[in-house]
């Protein structure tokens, strides 16, 4: 058995901070006990430290803080190239940068390249798990989870499905959507920690016969994750109601095929109505909020306020390419702006929950990934509180939990992130990245 430490400052969480103050757990000397890949116990460094064995390392990170790893719940790689790409909205901007750039994935090189550089980027940011969409080609699935296992890291991901409404060279069938994902759900579903989810890429893009088919696969395998996007912005729920007319709702058209369910998870979820978003809450579908994307698309603003009114499941996500910034961090300081804009105060403690036990606990993930709990995987991040010189001078001064993490949440970006463990080894390091 192989032991190791890491002494730094702690937060991990044992519910939703919103709930019950006492969830938010912290330690101002702490340390992380590390066996095989998992943690083995977690605390006080007084409490724990007669716990390191004699041979263990143990690294000094006390001017650091440790949090769980960030948990992006909504992705896609294929966009990284493409990130900041202005267009007036959300389906010129599809026509315009997205759909000629994903047709560069069915060169398997492109691929690979790609998702190498994509799976650094979120461990520079902190985010050890994403859900994460790849192309149609199912090679691009395969370079993800590739890229994904050489790390050892806890990755959610699945091939695009789209069979109309898109270029020919991005087009699959009803049946060669259905044979290549049964094929990857095969091959990569809890291959390791590697996990698939069924992605349809939207309604307007899947003809009935191939949500048919999602609804017979997500039946036949019922641990699956299934991705989709749901309510982004105006022009689509027009045309979803133009190609869905018996539908009550967009989200009625998941529904109808059986997609709402645990381990569903729809990106944006702006304009929903009450019914759609008890809905959410009664199948256990979860909703992505992606406020960097939403505000950058001109797509509207989340509402906070309602998703906690009607318990609809809540997360956080960056939706690059749509979205601006790989930082789980930055996506927080949006979000804060987003409920801001409805009048609802999002706390830095709530954010960070958002970001790993809550979304962990809302995928059906939180006995391996979310907290520091013991046995968990050890995935976590080592912030730096004097990242920049402007951070060093807030969190100086920052006299609460709470002020510490909201600095981090509204200035903090992977500038923050000193380093990054999966699975208890270290992935990525700033002083090694800046050599
Ligand atoms: N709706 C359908 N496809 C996409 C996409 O790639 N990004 C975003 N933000 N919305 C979408
Ligand atoms: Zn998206």
């Amino acid at each position: 058995m192989t032991q190791s430490a890491f002494r730094a400052k702690l937060l991990t969480f044992t519910g939703d901070p919103a709930q019950s103050p006492d969830a938010a757990v912290f330690h101002e000397d702490g340390v992380v006990i590390v066996e095989d890949g998992r943690v083995a116990a977690s605390g006080a460094w007084s409490a724990l430290k007669d716990r390191v064995s004699d041979g263990a390392s143990v690294q000094d990170l006390r001017d650091k803080l440790i949090v769980p790893g960030f948990i992006d719940t909504h992705i896609h790689y294929p966009q990284t190239d493409m990130i900041a790409s202005p267009a007036p909205g959300l389906l010129p901007w599809l026509e315009t940068y997205t759909f000629p750039t994903e047709r560069g994935f069915a060169d398997e090189a492109v691929a690979a390249d790609t998702a190498r550089f994509f799976v650094d980027e979120l461990l520079a940011s902190g985010t050890t798990t994403a859900l994460v969409y790849c192309t149609v080609h199912k090679q691009s699935a395969d370079a993800l989870f590739t890229a994904s296992e050489a790390k050892n890291l806890r990755m959610v991901a699945g091939k695009v499905l789209m069979d109309r409404h898109c270029p020919d060279f991005l087009r699959d069938t009803p049946q060669t959507g259905y044979d290549d994902s049964a094929e990857l759900i095969a091959r990569w579903h809890n291959n390791g920690r590697q996990m698939y989810a069924l992605t349809p890429r939207f309604a307007p893009t899947s003809t009935e016969a191939q949500l048919e088919a999602c609804e017979a696969l997500a039946k036949a395998h019922g641990d699956i994750f299934i991705q989709s996007h749901v309510a982004e912005n105006l022009d689509e729920v027009a045309w979803v109601k133009s190609l869905f007319p018996r539908q009550r709702s967009y989200l009625d058209v998941y529904d109808h095929y059986s997609l709402l369910r645990r381990r569903a998870v729809y990106g944006h979820c702006i304009w929903l109505d009450d019914e759609d978003r008890r809905r959410m809450a009664e199948t256990g579908a979860v909703a992505a909020h992606c406020p960097t994307s939403n505000l950058f698309l001109g797509s509207g603003l989340f509402d906070f306020a309602k998703a906690q009114e009607t318990q609809m499941p809540v997360t956080l996500a960056t939706d690059v390419g749509g979205g601006t910034s790989f930082s789980m961090l930055q996506t927080m300081n949006e979000a804060h702006k987003v409920a801001r804009m409805g009048g609802h105060h999002l706390t830095a403690t709530r954010m960070f929950w958002l970001a790993t036990a809550g979304a962990a606990q809302a995928l059906d993930l939180a006995d391996k990934i979310g907290t520091l709990a013991p046995q968990s995987e050890a995935d976590f991040v080592v912030l730096d509180p004097k990242a920049t010189p402007l951070l060093a001078r807030r969190t100086a001064r920052a006299d609460s939990l709470e002020e510490l993490l909201f600095a981090f949440a509204l200035l903090g970006d992977d500038r923050a992130v000193y380093e990054t463990y999966a699975a208890g080894a270290r992935v990525h390091s700033r002083e090694q990245a800046r050599r």
